[in-house]
């Protein structure tokens, strides 16, 4: 069986915000899937980013899909909003809101893809009732709030049993990890593990030799990963 292609996610948290439409260019120019964007309300996290103005502006200049991962409590207040605001893929956490089956279908009805995602110390079990409703399973590898922190090593083994589950029941939701990756350690171990659509925020956008040169830089390693776990 061929494995499935691995989605590279920049996430621009890291970027320089006052030159967000230059990262946005290179992000395209390094053949990045989608933008991956981090709202947070310094409330579920303790750190706040931007909200729908930010989105907005960002989906009028790119055709990129716009993978909105909400770090926010009560996000169902706001998924419209999002939606209209140009969002493509909405991810909630499971650890804030009470009726996420409400919320990940009102997501789809939006014409939006609905995401659940997973806080390091939340255990995959928490998640399995959401399973088929959503595209995606967001793990977090490291706790949520800042870009450039340490990856989490103990994710490595969630992915796979959250792989094993999802084989296991037929379903085809991507595994998404988000902390930490980077192409010369995490990135091969996490493709390895099962995640096919990996967050990347610093590695790509505070890298020395520019987000171009390190989205090729990923590619070459999730490409010869994703090969060698056939
Ligand atoms: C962290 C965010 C991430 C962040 C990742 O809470 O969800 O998307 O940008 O940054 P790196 O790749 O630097 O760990
Ligand atoms: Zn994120």
């Amino acid at each position: 069986m061929t494995p499935p292609t691995v989605i590279l996610s920049p996430s621009i948290l890291d970027a320089n915000f006052a030159r967000l439409g230059e990262a946005v260019q290179a992000a395209e120019a390094g053949g990045a899937d989608c933008l991956h964007l981090d709202v947070m309300d310094g409330h579920f996290v303790p750190n706040i980013s931007f909200g729908l103005p930010i989105v907005r502006d960002i989906r009028a200049i790119t055709k990129l899909p716009l993978d909105v991962h909400l770090m926010i409590e009560a996000p169902e207040r706001y998924i419209e909003a999002f939606a209209k605001a140009g969002a493509n893929r909405l991810t909630v956490h499971i650890e804030t809101g009470y009726h996420h089956n409400r919320t990940l279908h009102a997501i789809r009805d939006l014409g939006v893809s609905p995401g659940i995602a997973l806080n390091p110390a939340t255990p995959v079990v928490a998640v399995e009732e959401t399973l088929a409703d959503v595209d995606r399973v967001l793990v977090m590898t490291v706790n949520p709030g800042f870009g450039g922190q340490k990856f989490i090593e103990a994710s490595l083994d969630k992915v796979r049993r959250l792989r094993a589950i999802l084989l296991e029941r037929r379903l085809g939701a991507q595994i998404q990890v988000d902390g930490g990756i980077e192409p010369k350690r995490t990135a091969p171990q996490v493709v390895r593990a099962g995640a096919t659509n990996l967050v990347v925020g610093s590695a790509v956008f505070k890298a020395a030799a520019g987000p171009q040169a390190a989205l090729a830089a990923l590619r070459e390693a999730v490409q010869t990963a994703r090969l060698a776990s056939v």
